[in-house]
């Protein structure tokens, strides 16, 4: 399979959607911001979260609250709620600039701070949590509060994971290596957890699929 050419066909057939990337980042008056998740990733969110009706999620990396506003709006329909962690306060004040746009701020909590402090000091439990930190190391770094944090049933997804494989040239310079061989150890310890039944599709920069087991 040519893997350019199926993406360049599915974008296609989905390039007449309200909510893309595209229109939301040009939409955003603040330029200067972490890159957002791809639509197909936007997409496999609102259809998990269709099929799971998750009532609480939380997600670890807000940027300019693109994945927030795409869960968002499904979640709008039955009446869940998103507490999603940023700890840079500009660019957290513009999410919910952006939330209030999208008509999504009432399905939305803001915490602006730094996500292993306030996590490790949550008590409260999760039906479905989106990692996409920018800091990488924290994947592997913060699993065992993940699975702490996440019901059993819960889902645990996690964009970027096939960095290990993404060819970024002389582009980040230094950090490539460090973000690569954290998410290789993330991949491993989630493959081999038998807390989770778990894949990783290859779709935006990498989307991994974990539920927690019940038993
Ligand atoms: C890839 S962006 C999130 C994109 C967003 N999920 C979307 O698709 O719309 C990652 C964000 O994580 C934030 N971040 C990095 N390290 C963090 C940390 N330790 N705690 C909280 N936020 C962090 C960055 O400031 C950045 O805005």
């Amino acid at each position: 399979m040519d893997f350019k050419k199926a993406s360049a066909y599915i974008e296609s057939l989905y390039e007449k959607r309200k909510l893309t990337q595209k229109q939301y980042t040009e939409d955003t008056e603040l330029k200067d911001f972490v890159p957002v998740v791809d639509d197909d990733v936007a997409r496999m969110l609102q259809v998990l979260i269709t099929m799971v009706k998750p009532q609480k999620i939380l997600e670890i990396g807000t940027s300019i609250g693109f994945s927030t506003v795409s869960m968002a709006k499904v979640i709008k329909h039955y009446g869940g709620k998103i507490i999603t962690i940023e700890m840079d306060a500009e660019v957290a004040r513009q999410a919910i600039e952006n939330f209030k746009r999208e008509g999504v701020e009432e399905q939305i909590e803001v915490i602006i701070g730094e996500a292993c402090t306030v996590i490790s000091g949550m008590n409260e439990e999760f039906d479905l949590i989106f990692q996409d930190v920018g800091d990488k190391k924290l994947y592997g770094e913060m699993l065992e509060d993940y699975i702490r944090v996440l019901k059993p049933g819960g889902l645990l997804l996690a964009e970027d994971t096939l960095f290990p494989v993404v060819d970024f040239g002389s582009a980040f310079g230094d950090s490539t290596k460090m973000w690569c061989e954290s998410l290789d150890t993330f991949n491993k310890k989630i493959a081999d957890c038998p807390q989770f039944e778990s894949t990783l599709l290859p779709i935006g920069d990498g989307l991994t699929v974990a539920v927690k087991r019940t038993s």
